[in-house]
């Protein structure tokens, strides 16, 4: 049935779903796994400059209790129904003003690639890159939508010039799902993009400053390497928020429930009786950092740069704590992203900014981009 429906040249329109181009007012919209996270963006009046409009947070709190009732899992199954109707739920809150919708592709869905090739003609990159993508892709590349971005350029010890290639490759079945859902929940998908682009977007455009971010989701952290807005690097791993719940549940014998407000109320700050909530995470924590070390270790190693500094978002950002204990654990400057620097806001929003800067920012930088790209 899909293949048909992809021969019925209906891959092209994939294709150009990830390459969209943009209009003015866009609400970027957050697929996680917990929750469903929107911000609509337009231009200020004034400076022309993205200012945010409105934003939601629709969390949602079954994840924690039954598995197979996220909004979507690593193994591709987006409940599909639910997730338009969760949407929709959303829409109609957030009073938006406009349909037009930027979307993000969780991480652990695609495919990606930092190719070094020599100077080459956009042909020749072509190719390289269609090659490329057939060797790292493990599904036919008739099954998958790819695109490639240049990221930068380095001499090689003979003097050579290399340019880095970005290279994500998302199936087709990812790409359809996301347009079905959107469709069902009265929106227009006007573009897709791996939620690292928009990361790397949000928190690190105009600035050099080589960056590993480290998204702490509820299913997953997302460790990736981004400078100057663009995303060079991308890994994952399933240790999360979520394995900090367990972990506080299970160790205290309560509730995931009751486990995820103590966390949520003392981080790794408790003192006393609650000493025991950070001593209870901090394996798990101390996992994360080892695969954020991991890939720090990768991408230096193979990839010419040297990681200057590390950015944490997603709502594991907000645990209390966490940016001193993972600064001395990596011995890198740690510090929780804030993508107000590129946006402006309402005064009203002033006073909540801090807190939800680090979750919302994948879907501000779905709506900054038809200002930036
Ligand atoms: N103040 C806080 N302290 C600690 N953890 C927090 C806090 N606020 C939220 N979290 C955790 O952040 C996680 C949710 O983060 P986020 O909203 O970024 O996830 P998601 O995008 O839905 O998931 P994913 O990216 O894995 O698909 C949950 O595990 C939640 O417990
Ligand atoms: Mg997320």
């Amino acid at each position: 049935m899909l293949k048909e429906f992809l021969k019925q040249k209906k891959f092209s329109v994939v294709k150009k779903l990830l390459r969209s181009v943009g209009e003015s007012n866009f609400l970027g919209v957050d697929i996680g796994t917990a929750s469903i996270k929107a911000a609509e963006l337009e231009a200020s009046p004034l400076t022309g400059a993205p200012r945010l409009n409105n934003y939601a947070i629709l969390e949602s709190y079954s994840h924690l209790d039954r598995l197979n009732t996220a909004i979507q899992t690593s193994s591709l199954k987006m409940l599909e129904k639910e997730t338009a109707e969760l949407l929709r739920a959303m829409l109609k809150k957030l009073g938006s003003k406009t349909k037009n919708a930027v979307a993000s592709i969780p991480s652990f869905l695609a495919f990606t690639s930092l190719v070094e090739v020599p100077a080459l003609s956009p042909q020749e990159l072509a190719q390289t890159m269609r090659y490329q993508a057939q060797v790292i892709v493990p599904l036919p590349l008739s099954e998958v939508a790819i695109d490639w971005i240049p990221v930068g350029e380095y001499t090689d010890e003979k003097g050579v010039k290399k340019q880095q290639v970005f290279l994500v490759s998302v199936p087709n079945e990812v790409v359809l799902k996301y347009r079905s859902v959107f469709k069902a929940a009265g929106l227009n998908l006007k573009a897709l993009e791996i939620e690292g682009l928009s990361l790397a977007r949000a928190l690190t455009f105009g600035d050099p400053t080589s960056t590993l971010l480290v998204d702490i989701g509820a299913r997953s952290t997302a460790i990736m390497v981004a400078e100057n807005g663009l995303l060079k690097y991308n890994a994952q791993t399933d240790f999360a928020g979520s394995s900090l719940t367990q972990a506080v549940a299970s160790g205290l014998g309560v509730s995931v429930r009751r486990a995820e407000e103590l966390k949520k109320q003392k981080g790794l700050l408790g003192q006393g009786g609650e000493y025991g909530l950070s001593t209870l995470m901090m394996p798990f924590l101390d996992v994360i950092l080892s695969e954020v070390k991991r890939a720090k270790n990768i991408y230096e190693e193979n990839y010419h740069g040297k990681i200057e500094r590390v950015m944490l978002s997603g709502g594991g950002a907000n645990l209390l704590g966490i940016e001193k204990y993972a600064s001395s654990e990596l011995q890198l400057p740690v510090v929780k992203a804030d993508p107000w620097k590129k946006v402006e806001f309402p005064a009203a929003a002033a006073p909540i900014l801090a807190e939800i800067g680090a979750p919302l920012a994948v879907a501000i930088g779905l709506g900054i981009r038809q200002f930036i790209s």
